[in-house]
């Protein structure tokens, strides 16, 4: 795997630095999860504890991210989760968590691109038709069926053409919405700081007291936890700098620091923003008028004067939103780009472009797998899915970790998880609390998915792979 890394003349380009790391890892992270779920766990289930909430979900992902870092560093190469899995602990489990990444990054673009659907109509004043911009199994207000929803695959065309034509170009345009998306955040802090009403804090912690909200993750202490499962989703990519380890120029310094930066400073922000977002608005408008677009919401109706805000909010979060599909369908090609060197998914994925150097046949093959969830299915259940498989990856390189701690205790390990085995279990139990705290419905279709990976790989994968051609020789 090694020398598969180091081969530069025929494999992926090297072009990446620190900053292109953590502005990868941004432009990943921050997305629907911070401008649509934000204001939906405050509303349906911590009220403004949900700054508590975000810090618990940070809690989580720090654990894995310190896992990743590890691992990252040592290991530099495209497959992340993958290939740490395919190293500790064999070809079969690293099937399962790569059929499991399936679910997170094409899932997690399919997602994003529903959202990015959404907010384009909103900002064209609801311009294209219901049938053109929702999939055929939901049904407006008024009676119409949705045919198809059309602009979520025009954006992911567009990304797609844009990852093909180069890495290094990709980057860039992702560090210009990077910076577009973080001004904007802070932005709304600095001038919803001074429209605050403190009354809205009061009391911090809602009662768990009315009849609509009688399940435990609703309001008290368990409402903070579920709106902490609710908000995961907005830290969800920070892992997928990962996936661009085998295109680092320095992976050893740059990834733990690439990683964990990025994660820092999204929490900085995500706390922030959902303070003053329910400090503007009373949390409980969330579930009522501000339920949609909820941010424009809370500036139209409680910061007189900053219109032009909310319009502007609007267009950066459609940029943001590119990035995160941008860096997600970069991810998911460059882990099947691993998965096929090894022969566990067919040569087609690992054929880089004569001139580009980048896995254009994957890209366009996951276009068209990605396209189907974006162009049918509904957000909702995408965005759950994506959760599980994202959880799930954390959850196998948190035992990954500790494992090459015993396995190989002596290997030159550039960052260093610290407090092993004691920071691996916490990440393990966090994160299966997460995946438990999912519904039903998304965890029987989360078992269907794997059920069927282990059906691909006990008919195709372990047959073709580079372990058994070698064996048999
Ligand atoms: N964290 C990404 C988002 O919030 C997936 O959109």
């Amino acid at each position: 795997m090694m020398s598969q890394a180091g081969d530069s003349d025929k494999g992926l380009k090297r072009t990446l630095g620190v900053g292109n790391l953590i502005a990868l890892g941004i432009g990943a992270i921050i997305g629907a999860g911070l401008f649509v779920r934000t204001a939906a766990a405050a509303g349906e289930a911590a009220g403004p504890a949900v700054v508590v909430s975000f810090l618990i979900a940070a809690v989580g992902c720090a654990f894995a991210g310190l896992c990743y870092a590890e691992f990252a560093s040592m290991i530099p190469i495209a497959g992340s989760a993958y290939a740490y899995a395919y190293v500790t602990m064999g070809e079969f489990i690293a099937w399962i968590i790569g059929w499991a990444l399936v679910l997170e990054y094409a899932l997690a673009s399919a997602t994003v691109s529903i959202a990015w659907s959404e907010y384009l109509n909103n900002l064209l004043g609801g311009a294209i038709p219901y049938q053109w911009c929702h999939s055929p199994f939901e049904t407006s207000l008024d009676g119409v069926r949705g045919i198809i929803n059309f602009p979520a695959l025009v954006i992911l065309l567009i990304l797609t053409m844009i990852l093909i034509k180069g890495t290094k170009e990709s980057a860039n345009l992702n560090a210009v919405i990077v910076f577009v998306k973080v001004a904007i955040v802070l932005l709304f802090i600095g001038i919803g700081w001074s429209f605050i009403d403190t009354a809205n804090y009061t009391p911090f912690i809602i009662p768990q007291s009315s009849p609509d909200h009688d399940t435990w993750n609703r309001f008290g202490w368990g409402g903070v936890l579920g709106g902490a499962g609710i908000v995961f989703f907005a830290f969800i990519g920070f892992d997928a700098v990962s996936t661009a380890a085998q295109e680092a120029k320095n992976p050893k310094r740059d990834m733990p620091i690439g990683i964990l930066g990025s994660l820092v400073i999204c929490t900085i922000l995500y706390v922030l923003f959902s303070y003053v977002l329910t400090g503007v608005a009373h949390w409980d408008e969330f579930n009522t008028a501000g339920k949609e677009a909820s941010v424009a919401f809370a500036i139209q109706n409680h910061m007189p004067g900053y219109g032009w805000l909310a319009t502007l909010i609007t267009v950066a979060i459609l940029a943001g939103f590119s990035s995160v599909i941008l860096v997600m369908l970069m991810g998911q090609s460059r882990v099947f780009y691993s998965m096929s060197k090894d022969g566990l998914v067919p040569k087609v994925f690992s054929e880089l472009h004569p001139v580009h150097r980048t896995p254009f046949k994957a890209n366009w093959l996951l276009l068209i797998f990605v396209g189907a969830f974006a162009g049918l299915v509904p957000g909702s259940v995408a965005g759950d899915l994506t959760s599980f498989g994202t959880l799930f990856a954390f959850v196998l390189v948190c035992i990954g970790i500790w494992v090459l701690r015993v396995k190989n205790p002596s290997a030159v390990r550039p960052f260093k998880t610290p407090l092993v085995p004691l920071v691996p279990i916490l990440g393990v139990i966090v994160c299966s609390a997460m995946i438990f705290s999912l519904s039903t419905e998304t965890l029987i279709s989360a078992l269907v998915w794997m059920v069927v990976g282990l059906v691909i790989y006990f008919v195709y994968s372990k047959n073709n792979s580079n372990l058994r051609k070698e064996k048999k020789s």
